[in-house]
């Protein structure tokens, strides 16, 4: 039983779509979230580059006294969770494209993947994809350009919209009957995209996935908590924390912080 908080980190306000399914399944626990909107979006710098913004997201959570990381955001997983295990002794949960679900299930043997260039380009994205992809046609696609516009808090714009038609277009085009979003900010585009794809493609993510394996790694620890009946969740941005605020639908207020 530990009653030190969960960590979460991600380039920006993406990775609340990931608090917000750990809050749902691990009710009892007090939570600290980055958003490094500062640096966002990560999807187009080097590796090193993620590595470096990595480390120090993950060194501002220790010194907050967090017991497990969540890297909520596939960018920094794919490039620096490696690492981030072989420095840190603390736990860490990363978070990668759901290919594997989407290509045991398709049956027009067609998916498609929306994600960053640093996601797509990875090593740990290749393997997986490779592992699984045998017979399937893997639809890849940059989101170039979505991140900015989130983080901008223009998710439900005209923009937006058109950018994802840009996108998607393709991925019809090739059958697809799978849609894996590899991007924590992205289950915020479910409404438009929706409206933009066919009515028999199946949108997945990986974040109750997630959820469920930072409760497995606290239990196999034994640092779960649950016996807190007021649970602190605190949120800091180094950047417009009002589209922060936003996203959270002001059920939960950010503060502030440069890092
Ligand atoms: N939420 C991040 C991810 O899951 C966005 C990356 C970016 O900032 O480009 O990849």
């Amino acid at each position: 039983m530990s009653n030190k908080p969960i960590g979460i980190f991600d380039s920006g306000v993406g990775g609340t779509s990931i608090f917000k399914e750990i809050h749902a399944l691990l009710p009892n626990e007090d939570t600290i979230y980055l958003a490094d909107s500062k640096n966002a979006p990560y999807g187009g710098k080097s590796k090193s580059e993620i590595l470096d913004l990595s480390i120090k997201n993950t060194e501002l959570l220790l010194e907050k006294n967090c017991k497990l990381i969540v890297v909520a955001c596939n960018t920094a997983t794919t490039n620096a969770i490696k690492m981030l295990r072989t420095t840190y002794k603390v736990p860490f949960i990363g978070i990668e494209p759901a290919i594997k679900p989407a290509a045991l299930h398709t049956k027009t043997k067609a998916i498609g993947i929306l994600a960053t260039k640093g996601t797509l380009g990875s090593e740990l994205f290749h393997r997986t994809t490779d592992l699984y992809s045998n017979g399937i046609k893997v639809v890849e696609q940059i989101g170039e350009g979505i991140v900015p516009l989130i983080e901008a808090g223009l998710i439900n714009s005209n923009d937006m919209k058109l950018l994802l038609q840009t996108y998607i277009e393709p991925m019809i085009k090739a059958n697809i009957d799978y849609l894996v979003l590899g991007c924590t900010h992205y289950p915020y585009l479910m409404p438009l995209l929706l409206e933009l794809l066919p009515k028999h493609v199946k949108i997945i993510d990986s974040g109750l996935a997630v959820a469920k394996q930072t409760k497995a790694v606290l239990e196999h620890h034994e640092l779960l908590n649950d016996k807190n009946t007021s649970p602190k969740h605190l949120f800091f941005s180094n950047g417009n924390i009002n589209v922060l605020n936003a996203i959270l639908n002001d059920e939960f207020s950010a503060s502030s912080l440069g890092f």
